[in-house]
């Protein structure tokens, strides 16, 4: 099976967890690209569904799919984001933003009762970090933003360039907020809830991409099947992060 249909088989199940009447946050990039086209066909034999794009080629697609949408102001909260990872560790959390969305990744995931993630198994990972972490900053400043983030990361003993993220044209990547991206390669996290407070600290970074506490359920389909995975156990401060 190629990646491809790894990931259709990920965005395929989980479509069993759709309910009629519910209000969705719909994920952005090729995984749930596809979950979007799938859903599109349901509404087509008569789903009732409505869902907020995190992303402005998200609503692009939906609206190319003909999945009623509606926005956070119309419909502050929602029950269920499905949505694509770039990595995902035993605990549910993640490590997103490869497709630049991470900001409103993370507001729509949060604005969730709960978030399903859909991805294919080369995503899962022991320890996140291989994949380099990105960190969406806002322009002004962002040099200095660049150095701040390194040193933050030095004391927790985390090294690795921070990289401006460039689209082909080798202009910087602009957000669908406005924002630019840095990439962190660090490698290996082994705290990343330290290094998610650490960002936080710095003015200049808006939001990152460790979504730790926000997954509820993971997808994740393999060559030997389609599996669901849920986290052992969850802090309690961490479930109190999201609004029920
Ligand atoms: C978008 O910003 C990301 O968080 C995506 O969810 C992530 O990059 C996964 O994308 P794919 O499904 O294309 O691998």
């Amino acid at each position: 099976m190629s990646t491809d249909d790894l990931k259709r088989a990920a965005a395929k199940a989980a479509l069993a967890h759709v309910e009629p009447g519910m209000k969705l946050g719909l994920g952005t990039g090729s995984t749930a690209a596809i979950f979007i086209e799938l859903l599109g066909e349901k509404v087509a034999e008569g789903l009732n569904v409505k869902g907020v794009p995190t992303s402005e080629s998200t609503r692009e697609l939906a609206e190319r799919h003909g999945v009623p949408l509606t926005t956070l102001k119309e419909t502050p909260e929602l029950d269920l984001t499905i949505d694509g990872a770039d990595e995902v560790d035993a605990e549910l959390n993640l490590i997103k933003g490869g497709g630049a969305a991470l900001l409103r990744e993370k507001i729509v995931a949060y604005a969730s009762s709960r978030m399903l993630v859909i991805v294919d198994s080369s995503k899962r990972v022991e320890t996140l970090g291989a994949f380099p972490l990105p960190v969406e900053v806002v322009p002004f400043g962002k040099e200095a933003t660049v150095r701040a983030i390194a040193a933050l990361a030095a004391r927790l003993g985390l090294k690795g360039q921070v990289t401006l993220r460039r689209s082909e044209d080798e202009c910087p990547v602009v957000t669908d907020s406005g924002h630019n991206i840095l990439d962190a390669h660090f490698g290996r996290i082994d705290d990343p809830k330290a290094l998610a407070a650490a960002l936080c600290e710095i003015p200049g970074v808006v939001e990152h991409g460790l979504f730790l506490g926000y997954a509820d359920i993971a997808i994740v389909a393999g060559p030997n099947g389609v599996e669901t995975i849920e986290p052992a156990s969850r802090p309690a401060e961490e479930a109190s992060r999201r609004i029920a």
